[in-house]
C-alpha cells in the first residue's frame, strides 16, 4: 500500500465524472487500499478515487466503524435531513453547513464486484452523499449555506 496526493479544489480532476468498474483488476485493489491509507492518513472519514486522480466510481468512508468500500454507488433512497458542519480534504483546514439527508440507501458493488445495499444515518448518510456527489464532479461548497469558514486541521475530522 502506498499514500496517494489529495488533489485539491481547483484542480480540474475533482470536477470531471468518473466512470464506472467494470471488472476487478489486482490495479483497482491496490487503489482502493491505496484510498483507504490516504485517508487514513489524513484523518478523514472518506474519500473518493477522483482526490486522488483517478476518475473512477470507487469511494472509501470510515466513520469510525470499519472501512465502506462502494464501487459504481447508486443513491437508491433517501429521507429527513441534517444540516451540520462538512468537510473535504481536497479542501484542507476550512469547513461548511451542509444540509444533507439523514438517511441514505445505497446500492453499490463490493471488492468481488458483488451487488451490495448499506443503508446510513447521520454522519454515514452524510458522507456517502459527499462521497457520491465528488463522483459527479461535485464539491460540498456549492452546497454551503453560508460562507466557508477556518477549522483547525488538528481534531477536524473531514470527508
Ligand atoms: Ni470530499
Amino acid at each position: 500500500m502506498a499514500l496517494r496526493q489529495i488533489r485539491i479544489m481547483g484542480d480540474a480532476i475533482l470536477e470531471k465524472v468518473c466512470r464506472p468498474v467494470k471488472e476487478m483488476t489486482p490495479r483497482t485493489k491496490t487503489l482502493i487500499d491505496d484510498m483507504l491509507e490516504t485517508m487514513y492518513d489524513a484523518n478523514g472519514v472518506g474519500l473518493a478515487a477522483p482526490q486522488v486522480g483517478i476518475l473512477k466510481r470507487i469511494v472509501v468512508i470510515d466513520i469510525g466503524e470499519g472501512p465502506v468500500i462502494l464501487i459504481n454507488p447508486v443513491i437508491l433512497e433517501t429521507s429527513g435531513e441534517q444540516t451540520g458542519q462538512e468537510g473535504c480534504l481536497s479542501l484542507p483546514g476550512q469547513a461548511g453547513i451542509v444540509t444533507r439527508p439523514n438517511y441514505v440507501k445505497v446500492r453499490a458493488q463490493n471488492t468481488d464486484m458483488e451487488e451490495i445495499e448499506v443503508e446510513g444515518t447521520e454522519l454515514l448518510a452524510r458522507a456517502i452523499c459527499h462521497e457520491c456527489d465528488h463522483l459527479e464532479g461535485n464539491m460540498y461548497v456549492n452546497l454551503v449555506e453560508g460562507d466557508l469558514f477556518d477549522v483547525t486541521a488538528e481534531g477536524e475530522e473531514d470527508d
